[in-house]
């Protein structure tokens, strides 16, 4: 017995001071800013600050995004005693400058590197420097590590993602850690320990229905990476998210396209890290990223992805339980053709297994909010007819009576 409780002990010890992300961390879905979809490696210290301003300035800041992150690039070589320098042309004032500036706005710091020995993009990896990188990030304020898988040949996926997540708790800073390996190694079934998020797919592309091929990889449409979340839904929670990549919304695809795309990480409970040009962004985008009743659906504190409920012909019906007793309904049209969608709520019978909870439209009656027009438009005692044009949706939250 003796043996046991020291045991015991030893363990605990040992999962305080090692073997742990920081909790507490990521309650909802991470919101801030990436530099990768739009400006891939083109990106300087310049860019950087002008958008934690247009962060400001547009509002997103107010409306939740938080964390200002470089995605690949920023990379310079390694000091002779193997510390990481950032590129001096590109970030020549140098990281704690740009985090400090970054924190005087209240906003966050994000970062991004590779578990190999190269990133993606053929900068120097973090394979062999884990704790002197994780050092080096808490020294110069980071708050948030995007680590990605390339050049990562021989290596153990969860090994790796591990001794960087111990680095990052050893350095001390708290630190969102987010898995980017793409959904190879099914890191929704070992990620939760680990990281607060991972990527569940390969990369997206501003694109509404397609697959582009690179070749040696794929990028996948704003369809093709939804219909990649199937089955997905019971690994995330509050502090461990499934992460669908980075928003496309603003880098090209039509006004309506945007909208569904944004709705979906919604229900998703997706992260939303946009990826758009901030400073130069038209209203419609602004509008689009800064629309506090879809955030709050994304934000919901009970942190239960939706599901589809009803496919039929293109048109997808989604339900998300929300905090409260409310419901987040999404209606997707996937097709290129308007359509008519009746839903008569008393009849359905919706019950989700996962989160144990039922509409149960027999006896409650929800009012209806429509989150795009940002008005009420009845109750589901009635059925509910909309027109839905072609690649948009129509979102609603139902508003449970409260006592
Ligand atoms: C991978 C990731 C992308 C981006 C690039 C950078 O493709 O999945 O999100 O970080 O690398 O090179």
């Amino acid at each position: 017995m003796r043996r046991l409780l020291l045991s015991l002990a030893s363990l605990l010890v040992a999962s305080v001071v090692f073997g742990q992300k920081f909790e507490q961390l990521a309650r909802t879905p991470p919101m801030g800013w990436n530099s990768w979809n739009h400006f891939g490696c083109n990106i300087n210290e310049q860019i950087v600050r002008e958008v934690a301003q247009a962060m400001v300035r547009s509002g997103m800041r107010d409306a939740g995004y938080e964390y200002v992150i470089i995605d690949d690039c920023w990379q310079g070589e390694r000091d002779s005693l193997g510390f990481i320098q950032p590129d001096p042309e590109r970030f020549p004032s140098g990281m704690k400058a740009l985090a400090d500036y970054i924190h005087s706005l209240g906003l966050k710091f994000g970062i991004y590197s590779d578990a190999g020995d190269r990133t993606c993009a053929g900068r120097p990896g973090s394979r062999g420097h884990e704790y002197q990188d994780a050092l080096t990030y808490a020294r110069w304020g980071v708050d948030y590590l995007k680590y990605d898988w390339c050049h990562t040949e021989n290596l153990n996926p969860i090994g790796a993602y591990t001794t960087m997540r111990d680095a990052l708790y050893a350095a001390g800073r708290p630190v969102v850690f987010s898995i980017c390996e793409w959904g190879t190694n099914e890191p929704w079934k070992w990620g939760r320990t680990i990281g607060h998020l991972w990527r569940t797919t390969g990369d997206i592309t501003n694109c509404w229905d397609c697959i582009i091929d690179h070749g040696t990889w794929k990028s996948w449409g704003i369809l093709q990476i939804l219909d990649k979340q199937d089955g997905l839904r019971i690994y995330a929670g509050p502090g461990h998210w499934n992460d669908p990549d980075m928003l496309e919304v603003g880098n090209g695809m039509r006004v309506s396209e945007d909208r569904a795309h944004f709705s979906m990480w919604a229900m998703l409970a997706a992260p939303l890290i946009a990826g758009n040009d901030i400073r130069h962004m038209s209203e419609a985008t602004r509008e689009i990223l800064t629309n506090r009743e879809v955030i709050a659906v994304d934000q919901d504190t009970l942190g239960i992805q939706g599901f589809p409920y009803r496919r039929e012909a293109g048109v997808e019906i989604w339900f998300r339980p929300l905090a409260g007793g409310d419901w987040a309904m999404a209606i997707l049209n996937r097709t290129e053709t308007p359509r008519t969608v009746t839903f008569n709520f008393r009849e359905e019978y919706i019950f989700d297994d996962f989160s144990k909870r039922g509409t149960f439209f027999d006896r409650i009656t929800y009012r209806l909010r429509d989150l795009w027009a940002h008005r009420d438009i009845g109750t589901t005692e009635t059925p509910l007819t909309v027109e839905v044009p072609g690649h948009d949706v129509v979102m609603l939250r139902l508003i449970a009576p409260k006592p």
